[in-house]
C-alpha cells in the first residue's frame, strides 16, 4: 500500500549553490546530508510538511543523474512514494504489466530500501518506491 508522497527527486548540477537557493530563495533548511554510493550521488533534503525534497548532484560521469542533467538539464527527475513493503509494491506492479527498473529493493539515502519504476510504463514519471530499511541485529 502507497501510504503517501515521501520526496520529489530533483537533479542539479552543483548542490551547493542548489541548496543555498533552497534555504535563502525560500527560507527552507537543509535538514540532512548524504552521499549515496550506489547511485553515484550526492543528496541534500529539505522537509516541506512531511514531504521531502531530495537534490541529487552526480558524483561520476556514470551516475544516472549525470545521464539525466546530459539529456534533460535539471529539474524534476522522479517522485517517490512511501509503501510498508517495496518487495510487495514492485509485485504489484509486475503483476499489472509495468516495467521495473529494479526487480529488487536496494539502500538507498536516509537508510530507506528503495526501487524504480521504468518512466516508459509510468506515463513518463520516473517512480520511486521507498520503505525504511529493517533495522540490522549486528547494530
Ligand atoms: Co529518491
Amino acid at each position: 500500500m502507497i501510504n503517501q508522497i515521501d520526496h520529489l527527486g530533483i537533479a542539479v548540477k552543483d548542490l551547493e549553490t542548489a541548496v543555498a537557493y533552497y534555504e535563502n530563495g525560500l527560507g527552507l533548511r537543509c535538514e540532512h546530508r548524504e552521499e549515496v554510493p550506489s547511485q553515484m550521488v550526492r543528496t541534500a533534503f529539505f522537509d516541506v510538511g512531511g514531504v521531502h525534497l531530495e537534490l541529487l548532484e552526480p558524483t561520476s560521469p556514470e551516475s544516472p543523474i549525470a545521464k539525466f542533467l546530459e539529456k534533460n538539464g535539471e529539474g524534476i527527475h522522479h517522485i517517490a512514494f512511501a509503501t510498508d513493503q517495496v518487495e510487495d509494491q514492485l509485485a504489484h506492479a509486475a503483476a499489472n504489466g509495468i516495467r521495473l527498473i529494479h526487480e529488487q529493493p536496494f539502500l538507498g539515502a536516509g537508510n530507506k530500501m528503495v526501487a524504480f519504476l521504468h518512466p516508459k510504463s509510468t506515463h513518463g514519471v520516473l517512480t520511486e518506491f521507498c520503505a525504511p530499511a529493517a533495522p540490522t541485529t549486528q547494530d
